[in-house]
């Protein structure tokens, strides 16, 4: 069978997404205590594989305005977590984006309803540990 070449592209994405996702199911636990810390105090610490390099460094560019929050850190601690988080960075992923909320692989995962994302129990699609357990220790594949 021959299949027109914008199928092909199709199928060749979609496959690439999920194999994406999979790829995520077991990521490393974070093993850098100032990360752990100082990224770990208003949300859980997100480990460096769920984004790419160049989302970190968008990341660590701007702490002062962290997402309407105010996350500074002094200036050894930043190029600490930076040189920590971005070479055990993902391979993949948009570095245009800060949110693994919003990468492609995540929002495909997360399909969901929107009354699952204003549960008391849930509130924002950040809070991974409200579905995964174990997601402090970079378990994903167990809801
Ligand atoms: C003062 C509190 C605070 C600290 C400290 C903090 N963050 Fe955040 N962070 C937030 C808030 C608030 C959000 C937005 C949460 C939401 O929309 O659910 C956020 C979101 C994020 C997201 C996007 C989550 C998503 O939706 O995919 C990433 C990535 C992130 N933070 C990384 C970091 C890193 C790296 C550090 C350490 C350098 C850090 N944060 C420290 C408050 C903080
Ligand atoms: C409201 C619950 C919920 C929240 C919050 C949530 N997830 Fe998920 N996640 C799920 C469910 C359910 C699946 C399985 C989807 C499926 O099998 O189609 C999933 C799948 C995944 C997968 C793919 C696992 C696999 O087996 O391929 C990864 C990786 C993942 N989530 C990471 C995250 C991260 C990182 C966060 C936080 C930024 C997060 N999730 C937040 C419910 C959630």
């Amino acid at each position: 069978m021959r299949l027109p070449a914008v199928t092909l592209a199709i199928l060749a994405a979609i496959t690439t997404t999920a194999a994406f996702a999979n790829e995520m199911e077991r990521v490393t636990p974070i093993a850098h205590a100032a990360t752990q810390k100082e990224c770990g105090e208003c949300h859980m610490a997100f480990q460096p594989q769920l984004l790419p390099a160049a989302s970190w460094g968008r990341i660590m560019d701007d702490l002062a305005t962290h997402f309407g929050d105010n996350a500074s850190l002094d200036p050894q601690a930043v190029v600490d977590i930076r040189a920590y988080l971005t070479s055990n960075a993902g391979r993949l992923g948009d570095g245009r984006l800060t949110r693994i909320t919003e990468q492609r692989w995540w929002t495909r995962e997360h399909d969901f309803r929107a009354h699952i994302w204003s549960r008391p129990d849930v509130r924002s699609k950040s809070n991974c540990t409200a579905c995964h357990r174990d997601a402090d220790k970079g378990l994903y594949e167990d809801n």
